[in-house]
């Protein structure tokens, strides 16, 4: 196989040498040019596993090059090296699509992890492949798998937002699995769940008698993702002294044991979600603003199932075969009016409440296939005010029908109500009374 080939591109004799030497000693061939121009004449030649680049150039500063790069569609890695505790270069450099940053003086051991992290990405063309999906069609959904492979290749902190069962926990397992880090382990934290006393020992580990209970030495959730992903979930529920601590380690990139003289290195990517409003919690003080704009360099959205009703029949059809794998029976059929049942419904409890729609859906229907009636939702949102009269079958084929059409509408006029009338023919006053009736509101 040939030896990878690594550009650096700084102006000063020395860190050209030094990065050199530490590439070589890792079988890796470098060039080596000491401005943005030179830098870019390489770069057009694509031949490149991976890119340092310092911040002042004689020409312009590393960000150009960064953003050029991307400008480009050249995916070779690049990490800025940049002025000790400048957090707000690096942070602006992991937004403009920088892998990721290093600080002066370099650190020996943490360039050649960022080194063989960068190397460790799948190829730009090959298609990698992730243990787990999202599925979905929808516009959203696609971009949200677009932005999910995007900033997979990155170090970048992620943090992922939306509500409850929208399926946070899973683009955070995809961008782990597509990324540099897939090898490694992937540790979801609940911060929710630990008590605030047991906090530091649960995430930066213990020595043997540093408090009354530690009968041995033990390892934290930072080092149990060491060369991986540590995701934290729920992060707006850290107390506030553990945010500070929080911070100090994603900063430093080392922790310390409690009862530990040493600090230790660690190399984790950090991965966060949560349903509350962070920014909210920072203007009102419950949550760090630096802390914050730490955790949130890259923000992802996953939008709520009703933003996405298109995808819900797909959805369910995924989720039942599953759970008739697990359940070792056969995978029923979704009748149309099931569908349209669920496609209408407002799911607050998102992916999550549809799995466990279906469940009991399954438990409920007779002869291997799910009728509208065996549909049972939550919130009474799925029927308007007042019952609806015709329980025959025709009435409910009727209604599922209607459904399905002003479902549709809706999506291609992107839920615009008077958009959607027109297509459909009728009043906004006519759509919204036939919405109602059909407890679509
Ligand atoms: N697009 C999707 N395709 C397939 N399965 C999905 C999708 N979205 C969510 N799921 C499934 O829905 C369930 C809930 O997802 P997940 O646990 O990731 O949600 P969450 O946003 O973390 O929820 P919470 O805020 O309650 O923790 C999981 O079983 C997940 O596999
Ligand atoms: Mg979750």
């Amino acid at each position: 196989m040939a030896r990878p080939l690594a550009l650096i591109v700084d102006d000063e004799p020395d860190i050209r040498e030094l990065l050199a030497i530490t590439l070589q000693r890792m079988d890796i061939d470098t060039r080596a040019c000491g401005d943005i121009g030179a830098a870019k004449a390489q770069l057009r030649g694509r031949g490149f596993q991976l890119c340092l680049t310092d911040m002042r150039l004689p020409d312009g500063d590393g960000l150009d090059l960064v953003d050029w790069m991307q400008a480009q569609g050249i995916r070779t890695p690049v990490a800025v090296i940049t002025a000790h505790g400048n957090v707000e270069t690096a942070v602006r450099a992991l937004k403009s699509g920088a892998f990721d940053f290093i600080s002066k003086p370099l650190d020996l051991a943490n360039l050649r992890k960022l080194i063989a992290n960068a190397l460790r990405l799948p190829a730009n063309d090959a298609q990698p492949a992730s243990r787990v999906r999202l599925l979905g069609e929808s516009p959203a959904i696609q971009r949200l798998r677009e932005m999910i492979a995007r900033v997979a290749r990155s170090q970048a902190p992620v943090h992922i937002t939306g509500e409850s069962g929208t399926g946070k926990e899973l683009v955070a397992r995809m961008i782990h699995d597509l990324g540099a880090r897939a090898e490694g382990s992937f540790v979801p934290v609940n911060c929710g769940a630990i008590p605030s006393e047991l906090m530091e020992s649960e995430f930066f580990g213990h020595r043997r008698g540093s408090f009354t209970g530690a009968v041995g030495d033990k390892p934290g959730l930072f080092q149990s993702a060491e060369g991986g992903t540590l995701f934290l979930d729920e992060i707006a529920e850290l107390p506030l002294p553990m945010q500070v601590k929080l911070l100090r380690v994603i900063q430093e990139k080392t922790v310390r044991p409690i009862g530990d003289t040493q600090e230790l290195p660690v190399d984790v990517r950090i991965l966060s979600a949560t349903h509350k409003d962070l920014r909210a919690l920072v203007a009102t003080g419950q949550f760090r603003e630096d802390l914050f704009y730490r955790i949130n360099v890259i923000e992802l959205r996953v939008p709520p199932l009703r933003e996405r009703a298109g995808d819900v029949a797909l959805l369910a059809r995924h989720i039942l075969e599953r759970q008739s794998r697990e359940h070792g029976t056969g995978v029923p059929e979704l009748g149309p009016a099931a569908i349209a049942k669920l496609s209408g419904y407002a799911f607050p409890g998102n992916v999550r409440e549809l799995e466990n729609i279906l469940e009991r859906a399954m438990a409920l229907s007779a002869g291997g296939r799910i009728e509208a009636e065996d549909i049972q939702t939550q919130s009474p949102v799925e029927r308007g005010p007042g019952p609806v009269d015709e329980a025959s079958a025709l009435g409910e084929q009727l209604q599922s029908v209607q459904r399905e059409a002003i479902q549709k509408a809706l999506e291609a006029n992107r839920y615009n109500k008077t958009a959607a009338a027109r297509q459909l023919g009728l009043t906004l006053r006519a759509l919204r009374y036939r919405m109602q009736k059909l407890g679509m509101e």
